[in-house]
């Protein structure tokens, strides 16, 4: 049986798929004696820099956690900064996405978003499906436990119409009903900001993925902490519950 996640890089070669918690915008507001939303926009433009430098770094998967099913928590007007940066973000950037053939889907769920957020995230999955060149996921309204009863529940359904046996659930069949079905699982995960936490993010995907913790809050992201954050992941030996090499 291949090892869960097995990797498709050699040793030195750029991780296939990064996954990036985007934190520290808050704080990067604060010590600038700005407003979280000031913080927000910054952290855009990190992300902006993100897609870029894992394009060129050689990734060719990267998801990027934008909103979490948590962040609802938040003041309203944070919320709504929030709602609007993405729309703006895809709005502003679809064209040269589609553009340099980047594939966008946005993992999370979808339902409980306004018709104008649904509307936009539909378009961009729609005018991009065909591209092949490089991948980007944005994670938004996105959880991981929310994700897994949400395929629980999808898997439940298809065993009830007959279209498959529960016996015939296995973690590849069950893979199908997540929302990042036909992606591989993530080789790295960084998460920015100092906090060692997962809070949530793709908690079936990176059983084995490699965490690279930074200090650096979101918005001061660049290419540099990158290829740093892919150097470490690069001197790691993965062992996926066997005995290694060497
Ligand atoms: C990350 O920055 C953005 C989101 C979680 C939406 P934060 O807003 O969490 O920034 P801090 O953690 O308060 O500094
Ligand atoms: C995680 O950051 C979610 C995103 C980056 C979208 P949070 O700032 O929401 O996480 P906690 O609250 O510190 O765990
Ligand atoms: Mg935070």
């Amino acid at each position: 049986m291949p090892a869960p996640g097995a990797p498709s890089t050699g040793v030195g070669a750029p991780p296939r798929h990064v996954a990036i918690i985007m934190d520290g915008n808050g704080r990067w507001a604060k010590a600038r004696g700005l407003e979280r939303t000031a913080g927000h926009r910054e952290g855009v433009a990190a992300a902006r820099r993100a897609v870029e430098a894992a394009r060129d770094l050689g990734v060719a998967y990267l998801t990027l956690y934008s909103f979490s099913t948590e962040n609802w928590r938040r003041p309203a007007g944070e919320v709504r900064d929030l709602m609007g940066l993405l729309k703006q973000f895809i709005v502003d950037d679809l064209p040269r996405l589609k553009e340099e053939g980047v594939k966008v889907r946005i993992i999370g769920d979808k339902e409980n978003l306004s018709a104008d957020v649904k509307a936009l995230v539909r378009r961009a999955e729609r005018e991009t499906e065909k591209n092949t060149k490089y991948n980007l996921q944005i994670a938004f309204n996105y959880g991981g436990r929310d994700e897994l009863v949400r395929a629980a529940r999808a898997a439940a359904e298809a065993v009830k119409r007959g279209d498959i046996d529960a016996g015939d659930i296995d973690e590849a069949a069950f893979g199908l009903f997540l929302d990042t079905a036909g992606t591989p699982d993530p080789d790295l995960v960084i998460r920015t900001s100092g906090e060692r936490r997962t809070s949530n993010f793709l908690n079936w995907q990176a059983a084995y993925a490699e965490y690279v913790f930074t200090d650096v809050l979101w918005p001061d992201f660049d290419a540099t902490i990158f290829a740093d954050a892919i150097a470490e992941y690069n001197a790691r030996e993965r062992r996926y519950g066997g005995v290694g090499g060497a």
